[in-house]
């Protein structure tokens, strides 16, 4: 099924580069007045030309079916096609390659306040702010507590990007493992050669065993959206008599699974800090809202979990972990990141993303690999990312708009259980 959707890509990669040639690429720029032409004045069309944009139609029509059906497979059939692991892995790479500014902000949030619930400075720099963010999880994870003579403290970066974080860390004298699965992210952080810091392709969902009690903190700062995956999003499961939807109900089973393992990671003092987009199902969904959704876990290979499940499913079915105090909402913090400074990533005024013939050529070439740069594209085409946050306001979101965003941020830590 792979192969066949992979070879179909192939196709359409070959016919959508030679329209893009003949007919010229789409342009977020106004487009320019067309001249107009009667129809008597239109060039006659060739038999050839005819059949060649027959052909491409034909083309495209039918790798839209077959990338559709596949998705309906697996949505409502609950039977995987895709390898979502790969395709968040390539799906990165893409940002690393596109991105103009080399990711000098990282993918999660800048933080806006000093303290839980303190004064939002809209004022602050993206700098300053994520500098904020960092000293806060710093010192929230016990960081700044000092460590053993003659040690240093260590940090697994489970989800570490490029680097961002690792690169802090790294000038307070931490060690860091990082994580990732992009080989791209893995290369750009190993290249900046931080003291003390590794970074490795690998999948943090797998157990290692070499790691048990090893670190002060775990970290998953905007990577636990990747946890688990979609497939079943819209099929339920009979257990025991009950229904539940497939893939929520297996993602809450991962999830426990996953920071489990992070638990045995970390020494008895030791913290886990994640920041992680919900779904916020204390408003309704409307039929749009599902599907920006869907389209945006498949586009990064994920699934979203709702707060409900999080909080009264995954944390208390943890073996020996429990929040560490109160869990903090920083979708405006995330919000305003975004918005209010074009160089970050979920701000699609960019330079890279602007740069659609830089963006089209490096999908296309990624095309027979990963058909999912389509879904990519369009998402940044219509700059949907924002859609989580109620749309792109130019100002803080206020109190109600967060209430009422269809996705929340949040961000919390685990302990491990006192007994
Ligand atoms: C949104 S980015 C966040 C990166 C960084 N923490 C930041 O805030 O800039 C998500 C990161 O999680 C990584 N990731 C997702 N699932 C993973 C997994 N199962 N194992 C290892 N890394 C994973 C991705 O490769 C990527 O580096």
């Amino acid at each position: 099924m792979k192969f066949k959707s992979q070879s179909v890509s192939f196709i359409v990669l070959s016919l959508s580069v030679a329209l893009i040639h003949c007919g010229g690429a789409p342009s977020m720029e106004a487009p320019r007045e067309s001249l107009p032409m009667d129809a008597e004045e239109a060039p006659p069309t060739n038999g050839l030309g005819a059949k060649v944009a027959l052909g491409v139609a034909a083309t495209v029509g039918t790798f839209v079916a077959g990338h559709l059906a596949a998705d309906c497979l697996e949505f409502f059939g609950d039977i995987q096609v895709w390898d979502q692991t790969k395709m968040t892995g390539k799906c990165y790479d893409e940002f690393e390659r596109i991105l103009p500014v080399g990711m000098k902000f990282d993918y999660s949030e800048p933080r806006y306040s000093l303290t839980r619930g303190g004064e939002f400075h809209r004022e602050w720099t993206s700098e300053f702010a994520t500098a904020n963010k960092y000293d806060y999880i710093f010192n929230a994870v016990g960081l700044s507590d000092p460590p053993q003579p003659g040690t240093k403290h260590k940090v697994l970066e489970a989800g570490g990007g490029n680097g961002i974080f690792a690169t802090y860390l790294s000038q307070k004298g931490v060690k860091v493992t990082g994580l990732t699965l992009s080989p791209e992210q893995a290369r750009v952080a190993n290249e900046k050669k931080l003291e003390g810091v590794e970074f490795v392709v690998a999948d943090y969902r797998v157990f290692n065993p070499n790691w048990v009690g090893q670190y002060k903190a775990v970290t998953a700062l905007g990577s636990s959206e990747h946890v688990c995956q979609s497939v079943g999003s819209l099929a339920t499961l009979e257990i025991d008599g009950e229904r539940h939807n497939a893939a929520a109900y297996r993602c809450n089973a991962q999830r426990i699974d996953t920071w489990n393992n992070f638990g045995q990671y970390i020494t008895d003092d030791g913290r886990i800090y994640i920041t992680m987009l919900v779904v916020n199902d204390e408003r309704e969904w409307s039929a749009t809202d599902w599907a920006q959704a869907l389209l945006l876990n498949r586009t990064y290979g994920g699934y979203y979990s709702k707060w409900s499940d999080i909080k009264n499913v995954v944390i208390p079915g943890l073996d020996d972990l429990e929040m560490d105090g109160e869990e903090e909402d920083l979708t405006a913090d995330y919000h305003w990141g975004s918005m209010s400074d074009p160089r970050h990533f979920g701000n699609w005024k960019i330079e890279g993303a602007r740069n659609w013939m830089a963006h089209i050529w490096d999908a296309a070439k990624r095309l027979p690999t990963d058909p999912h740069v389509f879904h990519r594209l369009g998402y940044h085409k219509w700059r949907t990312w924002m859609w989580q946050f109620g749309g792109e306001t130019i100002d803080p979101l206020t109190a109600d708009q967060v209430k009422n965003a269809p996705m929340h941020l949040k961000a919390f830590a685990l302990k491990k259980k006192q007994r």
